[in-house]
């Protein structure tokens, strides 16, 4: 899904939880959103289970369904309230009732507007709030009332909570090591839902990873919104601890998500040339091409600025690879501008771009100060040529690849078909080739011999 060259909406990754033990009362989870959540959902998960619940992964032998949400966009809180609906049909129709929680990103946004308006709705849980959910489960059982615990906290990391590695292919998972957003993008909704910037102790890190390396996992990647920002109180910075992670094992693979512009330094690109281990990656969002947008965005750099950054990037790192994000039809954005978007991607060369139109949030700074003026079918018509354009630029990018020979990293059966594998190059790229006898998580030589935009096509070197 990652690797999609569409439209991406952050929302198609929903996921559910395995069944994993039978508890009192049993929970299904589903998640909407970033990795930030699916990782999330891994904690609420592991702490309602330590509480004695059970987590099924069919909704229908469910107690409880909990819906971990996303508020980024309109189209993702609409694709929540359908299924809202969904559920509270169900609960009418289910004898012994049925608990509805609302948890997340849409949980902080619309607080007690989310119990006016959607009446069904038992318990709503903020992103800092999921080690109060026992509680709230059981008030809400005892009284017949809505629970809501939607504080921000100013210290909540998790970092002690052991997360459920749940819908696991037990190669790659996810750390998170920050939390919140301090940047304020005129545009983002998540410096609202999420709170304040906050850095989780980097031995706790450390250990999470080391354990899941003992337990034969080989990729990470590091999350936060702003991840390499990232400093604990003892004073470890991003570079550090990416550092320190890619000393834990040479078999471990590092990636992280999502890394800010302004906090992409020549330490950090170093970083990525001396340790082999460290992916030869990096997603780094520049969302305009055009230094105007970027200053109404709030984003704190210049178009020159960025193209100077790509530079270092590349003369440090030679081949590094790297994806973006792209807004259009953001307020004001005029013909002229929309097309120094254009040039930006064909200068760059992005391997991969997530590309949206901007859609408004209520409380922003966009929202407050600017007006939401471009046209929808402006806005559509913009993003389809932002699309054909980096589909293109895929498509050449993956072809120079033909002929070479990657290292990748078996995570499965491939999605088309269990008679192939699939898994990913260093640079992020996803490899489909044939099903030697390679178990998930073995590295494979394999020989590129053909593409799409979105995938490459190999052979396992023998
Ligand atoms: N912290 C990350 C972004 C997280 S949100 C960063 O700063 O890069 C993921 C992406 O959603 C953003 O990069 C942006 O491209 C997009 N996005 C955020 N708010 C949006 C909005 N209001 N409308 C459309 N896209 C938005
Ligand atoms: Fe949103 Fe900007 Fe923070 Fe990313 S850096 S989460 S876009 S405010
Ligand atoms: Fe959505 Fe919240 Fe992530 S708004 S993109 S789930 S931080």
């Amino acid at each position: 899904m990652l690797h999609q060259l569409t439209v991406m909406d952050t929302v198609d990754r929903r996921r559910t939880v395995e069944s994993e033990s039978s508890g009192e009362r049993s929970v299904y989870l589903e998640t909407y959103g970033c990795q930030m959540n699916v990782s999330d959902t891994e904690i609420i998960a592991s702490v309602l289970r330590a509480d004695g619940f059970g987590l099924t992964r069919d909704h229908t032998a469910a107690d409880i369904v909990l819906l971990n949400t996303c508020a980024i966009r309109e189209n993702a809180e609409q694709r929540v309230r359908r299924r809202l609906a969904y559920f509270r049909a169900r609960k009418r129709k289910r004898s012994s009732g049925l608990t509805i929680g609302v948890l997340g990103c849409m949980a902080e946004r619309l607080r007690h507007k989310l119990l006016e308006e959607e009446h069904l709705v038992d318990i709503v849980a903020g992103p800092d709030a999921y080690r109060d959910l026992p509680n709230l489960l059981r008030a809400t059982n005892e009284t017949g009332q809505a629970a809501v615990n939607v504080h921000l906290s100013r210290s909540e990391t998790y970092a002690d909570i052991a997360p459920v590695r749940y819908n696991s292919n037990g190669v790659t998972a996810f750390v998170s090591v920050m939390r919140g957003c301090d940047n304020m993008c005129a545009f983002c909704v998540v410096p609202f839902t999420r709170g304040r910037e906050r850095s989780r102790a980097s031995d706790t890190i450390l250990e999470e990873c080391a354990r899941l390396v003992e337990n034969g996992y080989r990729e990470v990647t590091v999350l936060g919104q702003n991840v390499n920002s990232y400093r604990d109180e003892s004073g470890v910075a991003f570079p550090e601890l990416l550092y320190r992670i890619s000393l834990i094992s040479p078999t471990l693979r590092i990636r992280y998500s999502t890394s800010h512009p302004k906090d992409c330094s020549d330490e950090l690109l170093s970083v990525h040339r001396e340790r082999p281990n460290v992916c030869n990656y990096i997603h780094l969002p520049v969302q305009h091409g055009n230094t105007e947008v970027l200053r109404r965005m709030r984003r704190s750099y210049t178009r020159e600025d960025y193209v100077t950054l790509v530079e270092r990037a590349r003369t440090i790192c030679p081949g590094i690879s790297l994806s973006t994000d792209i807004i259009t039809g953001f307020c004001g954005e005029t013909e002229e501008e929309h097309r120094d978007t254009l040039s930006l991607m064909a200068h760059v060369r992005y391997d991969h771009a997530y590309m949206f139109m901007y859609s408004e949030r209520p409380e922003t700074y966009a929202a407050r100060k600017y007006v939401d003026d471009v046209p929808e079918e402006v806005k559509k018509r913009r993003l389809t040529e932002i699309i054909r354009l980096q589909n293109r630029i895929s498509y050449e990018n993956n072809r120079t690849e033909i002929g070479r020979v990657h290292t990748v990293l078996t995570e499965g059966p491939s999605r088309r078909s269990q008679e192939r594998l699939c898994g990913r190059t260093d640079s992020n790229k996803m490899v489909v080739f044939d099903r030697a006898q390679l178990k998930n998580g073995s590295y494979a030589r394999v020989r590129i011999t053909d593409c799409t935009s979105a995938t490459l096509l190999g052979e396992v070197c023998t």
